[in-house]
């Protein structure tokens, strides 16, 4: 199947969002204001996708990212003087609030404290750094810098890049994207998906039968009737494990999420400078990946990171470019060359970073940025 045909496929099989339109008017309005005033727009993705296992969702597949790479970035963005779109998951870190809202000292209301005459007001030893944040929080919002769109699911991210991507078009090559969410490579496709909760009893899921038989206009008495889960005797070794009765199980079986940066790169966004991460956890395998999604896809750049490491050291892969790594400074040490190969094989110093690492790599996507648009101006 052609890139375009899996792309109509899997849009015109997996519902968008419900916000869509609007969240395409507002994108629409914020890219031609910036286009009008000569700024130039960056679309950051950040955070997870779920993947539902049912229609009436109660339970989804989900990843490990929290967005702290797109939030922290979003940040260095704004102030390199992009437009940021901020395409993030729903309760994820958001640019600015991070520092308060998931702080390994305390939760957002930590950092508060009621004052004698009854108002709320910082605690003195955050105030100044509170003040800080705020202030380029309120910059941001005030001059309209930055434009925050919330999605949970695979299907909601995919639609939202595909609408916004297509809009950052107008731009040209000065549109930025800039892909830091973790995109789930697998999802239940909605004509296997179960309506309703998945029943983890032979009774609920009986019961559940009898209904659908009912509302069929079938005789439910047709259906095995609810039985006790005690009652349950037929069971299934095929796998040797222990004995747990096959109706017992939840077998998850997953189909492959289309790979639609291709799509992006040729026809959403044809001009822009696409930037894409690639996650590894295996050091042996990171830097072959990246070039080998660089020549797939045949976009800009592909920012490697290693799970374990991520916060440390990226390596920047791009076309008739040698690979540049991008480290960040250590509390108090200076890097020695066996540290730096024991940090490429993923084994994390003991300490937390100095710095935040996008304080470099965004500097650097910069540049790389400036060079697409001189030569495709
Ligand atoms: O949020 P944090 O905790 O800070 O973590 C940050 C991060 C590790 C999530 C981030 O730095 C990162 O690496 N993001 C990319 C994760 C990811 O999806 O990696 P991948 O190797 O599975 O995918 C590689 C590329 O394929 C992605 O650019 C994605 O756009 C693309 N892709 C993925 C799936 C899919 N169906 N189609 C795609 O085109």
């Amino acid at each position: 199947m052609s890139a375009q045909d899996q792309e109509d496929v899997y849009f015109s099989t997996n519902p968008p969002p419900r916000h869509l339109e609007a969240h395409a008017a507002q994108a629409r309005a914020f890219i031609d204001a910036h286009a009008a005033a000569g700024r130039r727009v960056v679309l950051v993705t950040s955070g997870g996708t779920t993947v539902p296992l049912e229609k009436q969702t109660v339970r989804f597949i989900d990843n490990f990212s929290a967005g702290t790479r797109g939030a922290t970035s979003a940040e260095y963005f704004l102030e390199a003087g992009y437009a940021v779109i901020f395409l993030h998951r729903e309760f994820s870190l958001t640019p600015y609030a991070r520092h308060f809202s998931h702080a390994t000292t305390g939760g957002f209301l930590d950092f508060l404290e009621v004052g004698q005459g009854g108002g709320v007001s910082a605690r003195p030893d955050v105030s100044a750094k509170m003040t800080e944040i705020l202030s380029r929080y309120h910059t941001a919002r005030t001059e309209n810098l930055l434009l925050s769109i919330p999605f949970v699911t695979i299907g909601d991210y995919l639609h939202e890049l595909r609408a916004i991507s297509r809009l950052m078009a107008s731009l040209g090559p000065r549109g930025l994207l800039y892909l830091a969410a973790a995109v789930s490579d697998f999802f239940v496709p909605p004509e296997r998906m179960a309506e309703h909760k998945i029943q983890s009893t032979d009774l609920g899921r009986r019961a559940q039968q009898a209904a659908a038989a009912a509302a069929a206009g079938q005789d439910p008495s047709g259906t095995d009737s609810p039985k006790q889960d005690s009652e349950e005797e037929e069971f299934d070794n095929f796998d040797s494990s222990p004995r747990v009765p096959r109706s017992k199980r939840l077998i998850i079986d997953l189909d492959p999420v289309p790979k639609l940066l291709l799509n992006l790169v040729d026809g959403w966004a044809p001009r822009g400078m696409v930037s894409s991460f690639k996650l590894e956890t295996d050091p042996t395998i990171l830097v072959t990946k990246a070039r080998y999604s660089l020549e797939r896809y045949q976009h800009h750049l592909v920012i490697g990171n290693l799970l374990a490491t991520r916060k440390w050291e990226v390596v920047f892969v791009s076309p008739g470019r040698e690979d540049n790594w991008l480290r960040v400074k250590r509390r108090g040490k200076e890097w020695t060359d066996e540290d730096v190969k024991r940090l490429r094989q993923g084994e994390v110093p003991k300490e937390e970073p100095g710095e935040e690492i996008e304080r470099f790599i965004i500097p650097a996507v910069k540049d790389l940025h400036d060079q697409h648009i001189k030569a495709n101006a």
